[in-house]
């Protein structure tokens, strides 16, 4: 018996709600999960026609995703296969390793009777990927805010997309790994950038309950992780500071950890985007792909 789940992309952070808000994107990865009884986790990954198996472990998140399963249903780890056919780009900050996470971890629980409830899943996938942006909107679709609270679990809300706001990603060719991206943040940081965070994070919130345009452009605003990281991302600051003065952006931000960017607009008429992309990274000999996308209300779902 094979399990075969269709598992949306995400965008984390939208700038200042770093680690608590993502927004699910219509890529998908197909993550297909068999159970075999060599007591070994394969993965079969199927990156546009370039495929690779390989054998996994401890480090790996499909493998602890299996394991924190078995503990949590009391259950010996049997063996998997898993095989992912990949339309998101992988370690470009669009929650491609969380679309894994959801995707296996409820091919796990179908194979295996459905012990778990999807908010078990949530909190499992949230421990396995050590914050909830990405996989949280991965199982539920649409705009998320979601945190680990002090018990583990995940305590999240579902936000109305608005109707005319699209988002746009602009996906260079290079990977980042979150592991670096991450690396470069500080230990500690000044109490002017946390208010101005948290000021940002509350006008995110009421921009998008209230579909307000003139807010949404002061939200998507970072000054605890964007800054650190754009040392990491060429031409990401120029980009962004171009893309704010047109008329039709609402903003401009790192795509969870990057190096895409996400710029959110109104409507989807985006060539004046493309063309400022373009003449920025076309100068730093960047290649890149740009799509558009109304955001996904539809979360990973077994097909
Ligand atoms: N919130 C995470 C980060 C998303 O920015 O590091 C990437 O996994």
């Amino acid at each position: 018996m094979e399990i075969k789940v269709k598992s949306p992309a995400s965008s984390a952070n939208l700038g200042p709600c770093f680690d608590c808000a993502g927004i699910a994107l219509p890529l998908y990865n197909i993550v297909k999960t068999k159970k075999t009884n060599n007591g070994k986790i394969v993965v079969i990954i199927d990156e546009k026609g370039d495929v690779r198996r390989f054998e996994v472990d401890e480090k790996n998140i499909i493998f602890q995703s299996f394991k924190k399963f078995h503990e949590k249903t009391n259950t010996e780890m049997s063996g998997y296969e898993v095989n992912v056919e990949t339309e998101i780009p992988i370690a470009r900050g669009l929650g491609s390793s969380a679309s894994v996470i959801a995707g296996s971890l409820i091919g796990a629980n179908e194979l295996n009777g459905k012990p778990l409830r999807e908010q078990d899943l949530i909190d499992i996938a949230a421990s396995v990927e050590g914050h909830p942006d990405n996989t949280t909107p991965a199982f539920t679709g649409g705009f998320v805010v979601a945190s680990i609270e002090d018990d583990g679990k995940v305590l999240y809300e579902k936000i109305k997309w608005c109707d005319d706001w699209k988002i746009s990603v602009c996906i260079p060719d290079y990977k980042l790994l979150t592991e670096l991206a991450r690396s470069v943040l500080p230990k500690e940081i000044n109490f002017k950038d946390a208010v101005y965070n948290i000021q940002k994070a509350a006008q995110l919130i009421t921009a998008i309950t209230n579909c307000n345009e003139n807010i949404m452009r002061s939200a998507l605003k970072d000054k605890i992780h964007q800054p650190y990281r754009e040392k990491l991302i060429p031409g990401m600051v120029d980009i962004i500071e171009k893309l704010r003065k047109e008329q039709n952006v609402l903003g401009c931000v790192l795509s969870g950890a990057g190096p895409t960017l996400a710029v959110i607009t109104k409507g989807d008429n985006i060539d004046n985007i493309k063309q400022i992309v373009h003449k920025i990274w076309y100068d730093l000999d960047i290649k890149y792909q740009i799509m558009t996308f109304d955001p996904v209300n539809q979360g990973a779902t077994v097909i």
